[in-house]
């Protein structure tokens, strides 16, 4: 007698939806990563199938318009342009100031006073030169977008995925008019997306309970990051209740990352132990290969990081110095908790391989 054919798993089901809503081949995104998303990465991602991405944090908008121009010049894949939502002015205090810059002496060059003075780029013009580029996604992390820009994305048809770190945040996103939640688990490399800055190290939650509590939550899809790097990983996000799954460090040591060697090969040997949650970079927390600074700067007598982004400054010098000699005890080194499964591997094959391998997993 004929055996009848199972069906196909509900989350199979739930990740081909999202891919017909998204024009996606494989339901994998590259996650954006300021100052570690090169056209190359987004390229190599979306010509496999995926969503490109770029962090655009720190670039000027003549620098995302030439990022677009490029992507669109090698793939007709789609891509999302990301931003974080700014915090309130920082409140500066020359006395501890001065004590990280003596600290930071003891690391790299003098740190001048003025160190501490960045301008970030205007977001306003930065979120003008988002909607003129016309992506097929705009994101956003640390907070949500004013009500008017969201109204301009819809009526330009951008749709609006949001990074929450909690259930509370999931909800604000939703009313505040996202369609879809990137839920980043505490397992995920580089910056926490806490809406508030002060909450990003007391309310961590591990992504194999916030994906499920969101994905309960609320009525959008959900695309888990923060910990997935290989197919076992992509499969579980899926069974727990994501659409799609966002990979971040899981792509740093490919090519098209054109990662410093000195922080690629730190992210193939870093086991989960061996990251660390630090504001000792930018102020604000994010998560490292537990590299000599980063332990230096947890130590009791050493002096509290200013914030962001007075801290990102005052260690511009030091990590400039770091890469320029390829030290990685110096060097900023963003890494996720599943580093040691990023693979050294083209960038388009690593996203086809965990798809595949995840397919399998859930026939
Ligand atoms: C080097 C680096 C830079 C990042 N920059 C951004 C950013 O600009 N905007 C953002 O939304 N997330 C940023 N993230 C977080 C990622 O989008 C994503 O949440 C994270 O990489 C997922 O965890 P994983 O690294 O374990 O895959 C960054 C992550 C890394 C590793």
């Amino acid at each position: 007698m004929p055996t009848a054919h199972p069906a196909p798993h509900p989350a199979l089901a739930r990740a081909d939806a999202f891919c017909r809503a998204y024009d996606l081949r494989i339901p994998i995104l590259a996650a954006p990563m300021a100052g570690a998303c090169p056209p190359s990465l987004a390229i190599a991602v979306a010509t496999a199938g995926g969503l490109g991405a770029c962090g655009a944090l720190l670039m000027q908008p003549p620098a995302v318009k030439a990022w677009v121009a490029e992507v669109r010049a090698g793939t007709n894949g789609g891509f999302q342009l990301n931003l974080w939502i700014p915090d309130p002015p920082p409140l500066r205090d020359q006395a501890a100031e001065a004590a990280v810059r003596s600290f930071l002496g003891t690391w790299g060059p003098d740190v001048p006073a003025e160190a501490g003075n960045v301008a970030p780029p205007d977001f306003a013009a930065q979120c003008e030169a988002m909607l003129a580029a016309g992506p097929a996604v705009i994101s956003s992390i640390m907070g949500v977008y004013p009500p008017e820009f969201v109204a301009r994305m819809k009526t330009a048809g951008i749709r609006w995925f949001a990074t929450v770190t909690t259930v509370r945040e999931a909800l604000e996103a939703e009313a505040a008019g996202a369609d879809a939640i990137v839920a980043q688990g505490m397992e995920a490399g580089g910056h926490r997306g806490a809406f508030d800055a002060a909450n990003a190290e007391t309310g961590m939650v591990g992504l194999f309970s916030l994906l499920p509590a969101v994905a309960d939550a609320v009525k959008l899809p959900v695309i888990a990051t923060g910990g997935i790097a290989d197919a076992r990983g992509v499969a579980a996000a899926l069974i727990l209740g994501a659409s799609a799954v966002q990979i971040g460090t899981g792509l740093l040591r490919s090519p098209e990352a054109k990662l410093p060697p000195a922080w690629a090969d730190a992210i193939g040997r870093s086991r989960p132990e061996e990251t660390l949650i630090t504001r000792a970079f930018s102020g604000r927390s994010g998560r490292s290969v537990a590299t000599g600074y980063v332990r230096a700067a947890r130590a009791p007598d050493a002096p509290p990081p200013a914030p962001y982004p007075v801290q990102r400054g005052l260690t511009q010098a030091m990590r400039d110095a770091a890469t320029k000699s390829g030290d990685i005890d110096r060097m900023q080194a963003w890494a996720g908790q599943s580093a040691a499964l990023a693979m050294p591997r083209p960038a388009g094959d690593i996203v086809r391989d965990l798809w595949e391998g995840a397919r399998q997993i859930l026939q």
